[in-house]
This record gives structure tokens, C-alpha cells and sequence, in this order.
């Protein structure tokens, strides 16, 4: 094993104190040292040890939440709610990212990626929408998500939406998307998706859009970088294009979702 001796010298407190230090107690000093170092090797080797479903099945009763709540209605890390700004009177979806999906920064990373891998449009935007319904609600978030931008967006962009969500637990390698770490974490390491999402990716395989879902997949990103700094607006333009922004305001236009958009608006409401 080799040493680094300034990361060596450092632990001991510098040069100065190093000298200090008879022939000893640096030999043991460089012995604890190189144990440590041992120590950080094999546990940097270590696979990360990932939950199975029953370990994650007995956490349930330890929250005061269920995990398919969506993000606008629970607080932050254990935390209390916050009071939330009004939406305006004729919201858009840029005043949804804004004031409902914020941070939003992990549609945003995924449609900055979509955008420098050369994705069509369509799917730009079902990238920069595909997670955004988790505000209001979490279980089957791709057919929720569709449904929510529906009746504003491209049919194949809607498409994408709602099956990215099974795709996601099918890896797929010429398209080069893997089973993702993140799920062996969040729903166990022995979870078998349900019968419905099975017989979805039978139907999803043999379809000509198979690919539209498949490629949000791909630029799905789990890795975010916390330094990146993305915003709406490089997709303003595929967003003034592609999406029919009603004009009475989200939620006031009468469309299958608008009841979707008004709850997301006013999520404090009880009933
Ligand atoms: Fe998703
Ligand atoms: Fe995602």
C-alpha cells in the first residue's frame, strides 16, 4: 500500500509535531495510519448493502406519512409544511416549476441531457415533465403524469410519460439503460414489479413507440449533481412550441386535468 506522505503528516499535525515524535511513536503512528487507509479500501469495495422488500415493508409504521404522498403536501426531512406563495390567477406551467415543482432540478438535469444528446423535441419535453406530477401524488406517477399534461402536449410526448415509469424496472442494453441502484434501494433488492407493470412491458415491447418511453428512461438521471446549475429557460422555446398553455390558466379550463392543477395550487384546501 503505498503512503501519501503530506496526507500522513497532515493526520499527525505537520511537520513540526512529526518532529516532536520519537522513532516510536511515529512507526506506530504510521502503522494506525496505514490500518485506517486498509480500513477505507475494503469498505470503498464494499457493494453497498441494499434493503430487501421487508426490511422496507417494517419502516412503514415508523412515519407519520405514507411514501406515495406527493412532495407539496409533506414537509422536508421531518420537517413542518411551509406556507407556499399563491399561485397567480392564470398560472402557467413555467408558475408550476416555479412555485409547485421546485427545486425541480431533476426534470431540469434530465432535459438538459436530453437536449445535448440530440433527443427530438417530443421528447425534450416529456423529459423536462416526466417526474413532475411526484408534487401531487407518487404511486403509478407515470400514468398520473400523463394524464396531468395530456390534453396539453404531444401525444407521443404523453405516451413517454406514462410508460417511463415501467421501463424504468426493465434494463435494457442497447439503448444502454441499466436497472438503476436507486430502485434496489428504495423498493428492496428482491422486488418483483407487479403483474400490471409486467404485462405493460409485454405490450410496451411490441409497440412501434416503444422507443419514446425508452429514451426518457436513458436521460433519466438518478446521479444529480448538486452544482449544476439548469433552468427553464433553454426549454422556453420547445415549451411555447409544444405546449398548449390554456388561456384561462391551468386548472381553469375545464380539461380532464384541470382538477389535477388546482389541487396542485391549492394544496393546503381540506376538501
Ligand atoms: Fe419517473
Ligand atoms: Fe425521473
Amino acid at each position: 500500500m503505498e503512503v501519501d506522505r503530506r496526507a500522513f503528516i497532515a493526520s499527525l499535525g505537520g511537520v513540526a509535531a512529526v518532529n516532536l515524535m520519537d522513532h516510536e511513536a511515529k512507526a506506530e503512528a504510521l502503522e494506525h495510519y496505514m490500518e485506517d487507509k486498509l480500513d477505507e479500501m475494503v469498505a470503498a469495495q464494499q457493494p453497498e448493502k441494499f434493503p430487501t422488500v421487508a426490511e422496507i415493508e417494517a419502516q412503514i409504521e415508523t412515519r407519520p406519512y405514507r411514501r406515495g404522498t406527493g412532495s407539496v403536501f409533506t414537509g422536508q426531512r421531518g420537517q413542518n409544511v411551509k406556507i407556499i406563495e399563491p399561485m397567480p390567477d392564470k398560472p402557467t406551467l413555467q408558475d408550476f416549476f416555479r412555485l409547485r415543482f421546485a427545486p425541480a432540478n431533476h426534470v431540469l438535469q434530465s432535459a438538459t441531457r436530453a437536449m445535448k444528446t440530440g433527443m427530438s423535441e417530443e421528447i425534450i419535453l416529456a423529459c423536462l415533465l416526466h417526474d413532475c406530477v411526484l408534487s401531487l401524488i407518487k404511486p403509478d406517477h407515470g400514468w398520473w403524469g400523463a394524464q396531468l399534461f395530456e390534453p396539453y402536449i404531444p401525444e407521443k410526448s404523453a405516451f413517454a410519460i406514462r410508460y417511463h415509469q415501467t421501463l424504468r424496472f426493465y434494463a435494457d442494453d442497447d439503448a444502454g439503460y441499466e436497472y438503476p441502484d436507486q430502485y434496489y434501494r428504495i423498493f428492496g433488492h428482491d422486488y418483483q414489479p407487479p403483474q400490471y407493470i409486467a404485462d405493460t412491458y409485454k405490450m410496451l415491447k411490441n409497440h412501434k413507440w416503444y422507443m419514446e418511453p425508452r429514451l426518457v428512461t436513458v436521460n433519466d438521471l438518478y446521479a444529480f449533481d448538486p452544482n449544476a446549475k439548469v433552468s427553464i429557460e433553454p426549454f422556453e422555446d420547445i415549451i411555447g412550441r409544444h405546449f398548449k398553455q390554456p388561456k384561462e390558466g391551468l386548472g381553469y379550463d375545464n380539461s380532464s386535468s384541470a382538477h389535477m392543477w388546482r389541487t396542485l395550487a391549492r394544496p393546503d384546501n381540506p376538501l
